[in-house]
């Protein structure tokens, strides 16, 4: 059986900032189903409980110019690394030290016995560093490459031979990302039209070039949802008019069709463009995004009563009645890998509203079970605003197209596949 090891820097529901979270929580378990033996390994950040973990060993790593003991401690399939004073922050990234930080979970990694590791993100680029064992290196999302100051490079141990612009430095930089990208034998991205689009200067950013280099070993491999994970029958146990009615009254919000947007504020989720949009149309928007101070005042500066409402910060509990309640969710994203908020739209029974890019126009049918357009514009956003709406006022359509939204099959089972045929490529060849 191949053992592979999946080193990343978020795994739901222990941590998670985005995405990438819910995938490394959701892809092993569908692996091991798939006949691999598929582990993880991760931070033990200040704010995991690990009450109920097994300790099981410890590891001590030499980088920049010391030890670094880290007690390993397990759940289930995943192993967290802990290492007091580096890894036991409360919040994943963001600190000046995140290089030694992430290269002490990649060496740790490295140390323990695999197959095939899997490398998630610039959180998991150094792990190239430390083994000459097989790899595969998923990119979820190339607006965090890990760059840094090349003077890392000395500090965490990485070889002479990946010193240049063929390896791990990128204009001057260090570049924990592009180590991966480079090293891996095989690289993939979470949905096929990205894997297109980064090929080209305008989403490929800065790293065009290099994928065009690899692009015989890289793929697209279409994100799935965990059932179990993401399950309206849990979350909305009265059905959609009893969430709705919920989230109305705790949001303050009028009857009427209901558009909701769930995302980290940063530039690439095009929130601007719903804050823009929602005044020229006649409906409901709940918006809960946390991030870019500026984005979450654009959208504080439209707020109505009853209209409008935002909602700040990171919460798992609102984000899943927001998908429970909602006839609509908003993802306008100037780019986006995969994207998960609008599977879960649909499995939620919402019609998701997207534009055209990346993972978005690999799940989203316009007009089928989702509108798609293509302007990242306010202009184009509101034109799919009122063709939504429209449905929305027949309720027979609406109930059509959401019968078919329902209706898609997101198993994990098929990426499983997809990834276990990479692997099996590696090790016997
Ligand atoms: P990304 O990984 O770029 O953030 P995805 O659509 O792949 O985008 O995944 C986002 C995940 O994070 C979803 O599970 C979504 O519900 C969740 N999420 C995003 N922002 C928030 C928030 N403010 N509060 C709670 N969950 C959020
Ligand atoms: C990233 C991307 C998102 C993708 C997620 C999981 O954060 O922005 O599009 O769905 O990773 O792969």
């Amino acid at each position: 059986m191949i053992r592979v090891l999946h080193v990343t820097g978020e795994v739901a529901p222990y941590s998670k900032t985005g995405g990438l979270g819910d995938v490394c929580g959701a892809l092993p378990g569908a692996q091991r189903a798939a006949g691999i033996d598929a582990q993880v390994i991760t931070p033990l950040y200040g704010s995991i409980d690990r009450r109920s973990f097994e300790r099981v060993g410890g590891v001590t790593v030499h980088l920049d110019a010391r030890d670094h003991t880290a007690t390993l401690w397990r759940d289930g399939h995943v192993t967290f690394v802990d290492v007091p004073g580096l890894l036991d922050r409360e919040t994943p990234y963001g600190d000046v030290d995140d290089p030694l930080r992430f290269a002490v979970l990649c060496k740790v990694a490295a140390s323990l016995p695999a197959d095939v590791y899997h490398l998630h993100d610039w959180q998991a680029g150094a792990t190239a560093f430390y083994t000459r064992k097989p790899m595969v290196c998923t990119v979820h999302n190339l607006a965090y490459q890990g760059l840094v100051d090349w003077s890392w490079a000395e500090r965490i141990g990485v070889p002479e031979a990946l010193h240049s612009w063929e390896g791990a430095e990128f204009h001057g930089k260090l570049s924990l990302l592009k180590a991966g990208l480079v090293k891996a034998d095989r690289i993939t991205t979470v949905s096929p039209t990205y894997a297109r689009e980064i090929l080209g200067p305008e989403l490929g950013m800065g790293l065009d070039g290099l994928f065009r280099h690899r692009q015989p070993v890289l793929s697209g491999i279409l994100n799935g949802l965990d059932p179990s994970a993401w399950d309206p029958a849990v979350d909305a146990p009265g059905g959609k008019a009893a969430a709705k009615a919920e989230l109305r009254a705790e949001m303050g919000l009028e009857d009427g069709p209901l558009c909701v947007a769930v995302a980290r504020a940063v530039e690439q989720k095009g929130l601007d463009l719903v804050a823009a949009a929602a005044p020229r149309v006649d409906a409901r928007f709940a918006v809960l995004a946390s991030g870019q101070p500026d984005i979450v005042a654009a959208l504080r500066a439209v707020e109505v009563p009853g209209r409008f409402k935002l909602a700040t910060g990171f919460s798992e509990r609102l984000s899943r009645l927001m998908y429970a309640a909602a006839d609509f969710v908003l993802v306008p994203s100037r780019f986006e890998p995969c994207g998960l908020t609008q599977i879960i739209a649909q499995r939620y029974g919402a019609l998701p509203i997207v534009r055209r890019t990346g993972g978005l126009a690999d799940t989203v049918r316009d007009g089928v079970d989702g509108f798609v357009f293509d302007d990242p514009t306010p202009e184009a956003l509101t034109d799919a605003l009122k063709r939504a709406l429209a449905v929305y006022a027949d309720p027979e359509a609406m109930a059509q197209m959401r019968a078919c939204a329902e209706a898609r099959e997101w198993s994990w089972a098929g990426p499983a596949r997809a990834y276990a045929e990479l692997y099996e490529g590696l090790v016997s060849g």
